[in-house]
């Protein structure tokens, strides 16, 4: 819905109507052009602009009438054959609207979104010929801000080639950070928690487990989240990253100073090519004093259009398993010809040929059962299709998948059919192994025989170096392709999991078949990393960092933490408990429950996973402290069923849960799933106590966790 602030306010019935049509603010306020400035609606956060003496633009964010961001230069770019643009320039007009555009999710962590803020837009022009102009957009929400710079069309001039951006943060001190390298090619790696002085990218560099990494200089990917002595949070990020590089901040560790740097192209030479008018991403900086306020925000979503795509009701939030972790564990191949060695990613050439291959009809079979009797919705199948003795450590990989092809012990009709007979649909598989190229000459057929067969999500992945050569995975060109893929994928009513994807930046309230990606060490290193996996302080990190970008494919719900007898040197590093409480705390319309059907017999542990709910119609988050710990509960749509889930990094602790989010007057019967006294995510992970007990408005308990513990509780109407 859109109103705007002046006094035809009353008139509410008119602005009903008018928002029917239109979520533009519908008047823009003159504001002073010398220091142009927007507030938030509540007034709590504040950006002021002014022109420098040799005419920068310069911007600073005051919180609370405290300066968050220092003054800092922005609206400054280099360009191939044309002028840097930047200085000399002059503010011509600027103005101000508030908007409310509030929405509804098709699926989410919560139903009903508010979208309220004021939104100033400054128009900018070089004092001297040729005189170009430039808008930028800012919206001042009460979470945080966002900008945007909007190219209009220039004379004579087509296209603009970005050499770079300048975007600059100046920030106030040395925050404690939390963050990833600014790699070009992936975002798998483990966070640092350091003072922005200590940020050290390079030292990331050549991880041992990533099929394809490239961090030039001392940068961080986005989301990156920090905490200032005071206690203040921010995260920089961006929102609706559509024909541009991802961005990159690098990080100046003496100044204290953040400046966007975009993602290249060795084999073009420059970071983005775009047809005039064009308009950025949003860059964005949440604000917040509580850290259980950076998960509840909203702004990142906010900042992209509306859903484009109209009726998605085709798709169904939805629990899955699949035949996935038997690969990562080493039990079965991808590959039918059974010569790869999932430990070390080799290729043993023919001579292993046996029959360890995962995806057969019959297996395909036995996870259908599984899923159907333990009421999952979908089977995940990788390694159905061709190709796969040849995925990985190989140059030459144009070509060499096929998205049509099953492999011989492979019957998609027969599997296709059985699953619609036991209600459960089998979700699609394409690994690209990096070569989009071969992926956007096949995909339409792809999801032709998806549609045929009834599949209404696939999972895709991009593992290697790019091919061509010269281009990385958060490229311009990149970009292109993922989206690329969301527009054709849903002519075919599909749904996208990218794995190896670009980061999330909200699309998916434009694009709602974008259900969910990694992009971030998810579980499977657990399975085979070299480093031990991921420690346990890795999630209370990602919840504050990663999951502010949006929803993730974690893949949980190991119940044999110890890998045994499949993996000596790797385990989960998680207590049990805490894999149930993953279901609640990670986000995500699709949750896989990983570990192999037979692992879950007889484990009264997997009565979480059967009942915990994937699509919520509010979320509270109920404790938090960035990289320690976060206890979030979420109420299911539809059932009115809440969940609770919480987690503690290698410190164990006392959560107390204050149960005032119930509707008053009702009693819950809670299922309470919790480590043990002895419990430990290494010495004891599967010790898990299960307790039921009623639960009302008025309740409060205190629940014990282990170091790399967690809880998850069920409250069932
Ligand atoms: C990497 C993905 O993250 C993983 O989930 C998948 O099993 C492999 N690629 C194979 O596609
Ligand atoms: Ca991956």
């Amino acid at each position: 819905m859109c109103r705007n602030c002046n006094p035809f306010h009353l008139f509410s019935l008119v602005f009903i109507f008018v928002a029917l049509f239109s979520c533009k603010p519908d008047t823009d306020h003159q504001v002073d052009v010398e220091n142009p400035s927007v507030s938030s609606p509540n007034d709590v956060n504040q950006v002021n602009f002014n022109l420098t003496e040799s005419g920068n633009l310069s911007f600073h964010v005051l919180h609370n009438g405290k300066e968050v961001v220092k003054p800092s230069q922005l609206a400054a770019f280099d360009f191939q054959d044309q002028p840097s643009f930047g200085t000399n320039l002059n503010i011509t007009n600027a103005t101000v609207a508030a908007v409310e555009d509030d929405w509804v999710m098709p699926w989410g962590e919560q139903r009903n979104v508010e979208n309220r803020y004021n939104e100033l837009t400054i128009h900018l022009e070089e004092s001297e010929e040729p005189a170009r102009k430039l808008l930028v957009k800012v919206r001042a929400f009460d979470d945080g801000i966002g900008f945007r710079y909007e190219f209009p069309a220039w004379n004579d001039v087509d296209s603009l080639i970005f050499m770079d951006e300048h975007t600059n943060f100046q920030i106030t001190g040395d925050h404690t950070a939390w963050w990833i390298p600014g790699d070009w090619d992936i975002y798998e790696h483990l966070y640092n928690e350091t003072l922005v002085s200590g940020i050290d990218a390079i030292s990331k560099r050549d991880h041992p487990n990533l099929a394809q990494t490239y961090i030039p200089e001392n940068a961080v990917n986005t989301p990156v989240t920090m905490r200032s002595d005071d206690g203040l949070h921010l995260s920089f990020h961006e929102a609706d990253l559509t024909n541009f590089p991802g961005m990159t901040l690098k990080v100046d560790n003496q100044s204290l100073n953040l400046q966007s740097e975009l993602v290249g192209s060795d084999k073009l030479g420059y970071k983005a090519k775009v047809a005039l008018p064009f308009q950025t991403p949003w860059r964005t900086i949440q604000i917040a004093d509580e850290a259980a306020e950076l998960i509840e925000s909203n702004m990142i979503v906010n900042l992209n259009d509306e859903n484009k795509l109209g009726d998605v009701s085709w798709f169904s939030p939805m629990k899955y398993v699949g035949i996935w972790w038997e690969m990562h564990l080493g039990v079965s191949t991808w590959d039918m010809e059974a010569t790869q060695d999932m430990n070390t990613f080799e290729t043993l050439g023919k001579e292993q040929q046996s029959s360890k291959h995962g995806a057969t009809t019959e297996n395909t079979k036995r996870y259908i059962d599984f899923a159907a009797e333990n009421g999952i919705g979908g089977v995940l199948v990788e390694g159905w299709n061709t190709g796969w003795d040849h995925w990985i450590g190989f140059e030459d990989r144009e070509g060499v998948f096929d998205f049509v092809t099953p492999y011989d012990d492979y019957d998609i009709d027969e599997v296709t059919a059985y699953a619609e007979e036991k209600g459960v649909e089998i979700i699609m598989h394409h690994e690209t192994s990096a070569a989009p190229r071969t992926y956007d000459q096949q995909k339409e057929e792809a999801y032709q025989l998806m549609q045929k067969h009834g599949m209404h999500s696939v999972k895709t992945g991009y593992v290697g170096k790019i091919i061509p050569k010269g281009e990385y995975h958060h490229g311009q060109w990149m970009v292109n392709h993922y989206h690329g893929v969301l527009e054709k994928a849903a002519e075919y009513k599909v749904a996208i999991n990218a794995h190896e994807p670009i980061k999330a930046t909200g699309k998916r309230r434009t694009y709602p078949n974008a259900i969910s990606r990694e992009g971030l060490r998810g579980q499977e290193f657990n399975a085979w990393a070299t480093d031990g996996g991921n420690p346990p302080q890795h999630l209370p990190i990602v919840a504050f960092t990663r999951m502010l970008a949006g929803p993730i494919d974690f893949t949980p719900g190991a119940i044999n933490i110890k890998l045994d007898p499949y993996k000596e040197d790797n385990q989960i590093n998680t207590t049990l408990a805490q894999q149930l409480a993953l279901y609640v705390v990670i986000y995500s319309p699709i949750q896989m429950a990983c570990d192999l059907p037979e692992n879950y017999t007889d484990q009264p542990a997997f009565q979480f996973i059967r009942d915990v709910g994937v699509d919520w119609e509010q979320s509270k988050v109920l404790e938090a402290r960035v990289g320690d710990y976060v206890t979030i509960a979420r109420e299911e749509r539809d059932t009115g069923n809440w969940f609770v889930g919480g987690i503690t990094d290698e410190n164990a602790r006392t959560a107390s849960v204050d149960f005032s989010f119930l509707p008053e007057g009702e009693e819950f019967t809670a299922v309470l799933y919790q480590d043990a006294d002895d419990a430990h995510w290494d010495d004891n992970p599967t010790a898990i106590e299960i307790n039921e007990m009623a639960v009302t408005s008025e309740t409060k308990v205190e629940i014990e966790l282990a170091a790399g513990g967690g809880f998850a509780m069920s409250l069932l109407k």
